[in-house]
Formats: C-alpha cells, structure tokens, sequence
C-alpha cells in the first residue's frame, strides 16, 4: 500500500510539475479588475509565434511567476506589457478590445 502511494504522489508531483513549467499550455487567470477577469493563454501566444524571451525578459515580465507585476491599463494604453503588441499593429488594440481580454 505504501509503496503504490508514494508510486502515486510522484506521478502527482510530476504531472502538477510539468503543468506549470510550461505555460504554452497553462492558462494565466488575472482576476482583480472590475472590468471581468483576463485569461491569458500559453498556447494562443505561443502559437503566435512568441519565444519566452519575448515577454520574460526586464522591460516586461522578468519573473516566470504569476503576480510579480502589477499590470495596469495606463501602461497597457502606453505600449508597455501586454501593450507591448497589444497595440493594433503586432496584435489587437488594447483600447477598443476590452472584451477580448476582459469576459465576465
Ligand atoms: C506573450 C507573453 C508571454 C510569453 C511568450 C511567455 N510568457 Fe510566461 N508569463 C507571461 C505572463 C504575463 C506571466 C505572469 C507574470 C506576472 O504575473 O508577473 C507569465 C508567467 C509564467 C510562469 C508562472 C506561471 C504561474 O502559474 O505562476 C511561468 C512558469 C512561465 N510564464 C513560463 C514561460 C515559458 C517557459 C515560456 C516560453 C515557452 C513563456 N512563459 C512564454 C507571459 C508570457
Ligand atoms: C509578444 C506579444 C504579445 C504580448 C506581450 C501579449 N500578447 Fe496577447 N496576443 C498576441 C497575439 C499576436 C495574439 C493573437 C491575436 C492577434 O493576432 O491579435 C494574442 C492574443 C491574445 C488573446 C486572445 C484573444 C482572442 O480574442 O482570441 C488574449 C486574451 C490575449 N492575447 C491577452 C494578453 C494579455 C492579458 C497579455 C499580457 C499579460 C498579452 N496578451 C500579452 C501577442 C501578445
Ligand atoms: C490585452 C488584454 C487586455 C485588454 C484588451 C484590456 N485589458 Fe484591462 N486589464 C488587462 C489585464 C491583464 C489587467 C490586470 C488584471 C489583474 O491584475 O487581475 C487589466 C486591468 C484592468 C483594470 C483594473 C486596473 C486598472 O488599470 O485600472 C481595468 C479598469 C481595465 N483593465 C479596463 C479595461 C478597459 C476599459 C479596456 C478596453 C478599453 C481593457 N481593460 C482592455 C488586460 C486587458
């Protein structure tokens, strides 16, 4: 019994591990605005065509980890973090999109 459960939380560890490691195929959920909660996918981005580098790099998102910036729409608007290409010309607007980002 011991053995298949510790058996099992490895599979566990191992399955949970790889779902976070590589968010080409995880989901990022930001919930805080009142405008609905944006989820950002690994996928769609990644089948955009974009290297890691391209977002986790120091003008942008130097951690690969949730929350560690605070994204706000003046910088979005500004062309900084996601309006990086969320500008109208690498990817859709930022400013007459709200919906595309934010669903409630
Ligand atoms: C289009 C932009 C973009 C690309 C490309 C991208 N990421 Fe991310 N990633 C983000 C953002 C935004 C966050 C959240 C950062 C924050 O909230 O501070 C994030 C978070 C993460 C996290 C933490 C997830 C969590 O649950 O906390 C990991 C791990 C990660 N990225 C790895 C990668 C890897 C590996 C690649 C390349 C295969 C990659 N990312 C490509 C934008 C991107
Ligand atoms: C490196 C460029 C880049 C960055 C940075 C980036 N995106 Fe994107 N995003 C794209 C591209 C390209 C698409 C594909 C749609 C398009 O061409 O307009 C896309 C698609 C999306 C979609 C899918 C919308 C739909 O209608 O299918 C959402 C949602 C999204 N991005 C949210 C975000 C959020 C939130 C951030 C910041 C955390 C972010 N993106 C950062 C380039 C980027
Ligand atoms: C490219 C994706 C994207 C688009 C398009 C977008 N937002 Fe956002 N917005 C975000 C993200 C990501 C956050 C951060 C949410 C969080 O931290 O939980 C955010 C946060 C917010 C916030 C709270 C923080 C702040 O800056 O006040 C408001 C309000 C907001 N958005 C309104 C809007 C409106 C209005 C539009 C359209 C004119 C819009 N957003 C379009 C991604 C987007």
């Amino acid at each position: 019994m011991k053995k298949i459960a510790l058996l099992l939380s490895v599979l566990v560890f191992f399955a949970v591990a790889s779902a976070i490691a590589v968010p080409p195929k995880k989901t990022l959920t930001f919930d805080k605005s009142s405008m609905g909660a944006v989820t950002f996918s690994g996928t769609v981005h990644k089948d955009a065509g974009f290297k890691c580098k391209d977002c986790h790099n120091k003008e942008m998102f130097p951690k690969m980890k949730q929350g560690t910036v605070e994204i706000k729409m003046d910088k979005i608007y500004a062309g900084q973090l996601c309006g990086k290409c969320h500008d109208g010309s690498k990817a859709f607007a930022a400013k007459k999109n709200c919906k595309r980002c934010h669903v409630k």
